[in-house]
């Protein structure tokens, strides 16, 4: 048996259907680029059929990705499978993941079968999604629940069909290691075909289990272990990544396994999934939590002083977190900047020198000192940005009463070739800027969820500013950044303000083809 373990990610289908604003197709392709980095040998990047936006995002991380092997998921349909397959087509190499639900209060509560018109459905999925690629998963969704003599048969007859790996979700988080790895045990002992396929693991932190039950299942035998950047997905999340990551790394002499995964990407790709994703990471968090590598008290701070592994089982320079936070000043040349940006692992195509670096002075003008995290920021806003945005703000001032709570805004946004400029009051300076930008720009959005946080460390941060807007069917997530808060939020603003005109152009598109399709054009 092989010692390497397949690192199978799902940021982009079971992370991403759990976020409160679905992502934009750019910003997937972002993480998609991110995980390509990393290493991750399989990534799976959506659902095709569930709606047009998530077909037109796998199609386009397949025609991009060269590195990994692109992953959809369908039920156990022929028009879910059509859909994966179409999408999945222009990949170089491609996974079609099928599954359905094995246990016995999936089938009889929710599908409303017996197991025998299950096992069946699932061995025509299989063989239907053969017909497009050699590569097929099948998962017995809640196999943690599902009876092991019902689980052996439908795993034994999912391999008879031609899946070539098979996943033993914990769909609900419900096992504990003991249990679970005995599942992997038992399908070893009994399935006589077990050897033709891979066996894949996909656990869900309910009890917060899941990294230790996926571990248990390495050591049973199973090759692949699905998991997700942050561990974000339903409800409690995956399986985190970066954990399984850095245990099979750190514990190679117990353990005896290997990943493709490209640990000093770890840090970079976490961050970026958690700004893009809107899902801060708690400080605690093991690999990525702000607090992982902090040492704080008295004995442990001696301890490293004298001997690093007193206290550190894992170097912060092994996931890529630099411990020299050299500052930059607006005397700081293009060439500081580049090499400072190499530092951290960005290449010259994950930015625009130029625009970085007008950016750059500007903030290093405003803060006197600008740190690598600050860089990291301007580099994320910019890449953020696109070159069609139909909202520019080009100047914001505000002036408050804090005793009172009243302020007034008047802002100046450029709207497609028109330049608008309008004031208003409200209660405070962030109300007074939204009902300022509001005016001018004639958009109503309505926001469900406002944070401010912190980009960096102490007073001099950058003020961080996310928020979630209902518009139509869908929530949208904007992000601001900017030394002032009042600034941020409104840049946050924009952004949304952006993403939702951007949305109606697609739609308004869409429209006009089905019109000329339905007119007998092309
Ligand atoms: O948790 C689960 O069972 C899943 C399957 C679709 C693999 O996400
Ligand atoms: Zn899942």
């Amino acid at each position: 048996m092989s010692n390497s373990v397949i690192i199978f990610d799902t940021t982009l289908r079971d992370g991403e259907q759990a976020l409160a604003a679905s992502l934009s197709v750019k910003e997937k392709l972002q993480i998609a680029f991110a995980l390509e980095r990393l290493g991750v040998d399989v990534m799976e990047v959506g659902f095709p059929v569930s709606s047009p936006g998530d077909f037109e995002s796998v199609q386009t991380i397949a025609r991009n990705i060269k590195n990994s092997r692109v992953c959809a998921l369908s039920r156990a349909l022929e028009k879910d499978i059509d859909a994966a397959a179409q999408a999945l087509s222009v990949a170089e190499q491609f996974r079609i993941h099928t599954f359905i639900s094995t246990s016995s209060i999936h089938v009889e509560s929710k599908l409303k079968r017996s197991f025998e018109q299950v096992l069946e459905m699932a061995v025509g999925a299989v063989k239907y999604a053969r017909r497009f690629t050699d590569d097929v998963e099948f998962s017995c969704e809640d196999a943690g629940r599902t009876p092991i003599d019902n689980l052996c048969r439908m795993v034994e007859a999912a391999i008879n069909a031609g899946a070539r790996t098979i996943n033993i979700p914990d769909t609900v988080g419900y096992t504990v290691p003991s249990e679970f790895g005995g599942i992997i045990q038992t399908l070893f002992n009994r399935v006589p075909n077990i050897d033709q396929a891979v066996i894949s693991v996909h656990c869900h932190d309910d009890l917060g289990l899941s990294v230790a039950n996926s571990i248990a299942a390495v050591q049973m035998g199973a090759r692949q272990i699905e998991c997700t950047v942050n561990g974000i997905g339903e409800r409690a999340g995956n399986c985190s990544l970066e954990e399984i990551a850095m245990i099979l790394a750190t514990r190679k002499d117990l353990l005896g396994l290997s990943t493709n995964i490209n640990a000093r990407e770890i840090h970079r790709t976490s961050s970026l999934v958690s700004q893009l994703c809107n899902m801060p990471i708690q400080p605690n968090k093991a690999i990525v939590g702000s607090n992982a590598f902090t040492h704080s008290s008295g004995i442990h701070q001696d301890g490293m002083l004298k001997a690093q592994n007193t206290y550190e089982i894992m170097t912060p320079e092994s996931i890529g977190l630099n411990r020299n936070n050299l500052n930059m000043t607006s005397r700081s040349g293009r060439h500081v900047i580049k090499h400072r940006m190499e530092e951290m692992g960005y290449g010259p195509d994950d930015y625009d020198m130029d625009v970085l670096y007008a950016e750059f002075l500007k903030l290093a003008d405003r803060k006197g000192q600008v740190f690598d995290y600050d860089l990291e920021a301007l580099a994320f806003m910019e890449a953020q940005a696109e070159d069609d945005d139909h909202y520019v703000m080009e100047q914001l001032v505000v002036q408050s009463d804090s005793t009172e709570g009243q302020a007034t805004a008047t802002v100046r946004i450029r709207i497609g070739e028109e330049v608008v400029t309008e004031a208003a009051t409200g209660n405070g300076p962030v109300d007074a800027a939204y009902n300022a930008i509001a005016r001018a720009s004639g958009c109503n959005i309505n926001i469900s969820s406002y944070k401010l946080g912190a980009k960096g460390e102490g007073q001099n941060a950058l003020g961080q500013v996310d928020i979630t807007a209902r518009y139509g069917e869908r929530n949208f997530h904007g992000v601001g950044l900017a030394t002032d808060v009042v600034e941020a939020s409104a840049r946050a603003l924009v952004h949304v303000m952006n993403l939702t005109w951007r949305a109606d152009k697609v739609a308004h598109c869409k429209q006009q083809i089905q019109k000329s399709r339905e007119l007998g054009g092309v």
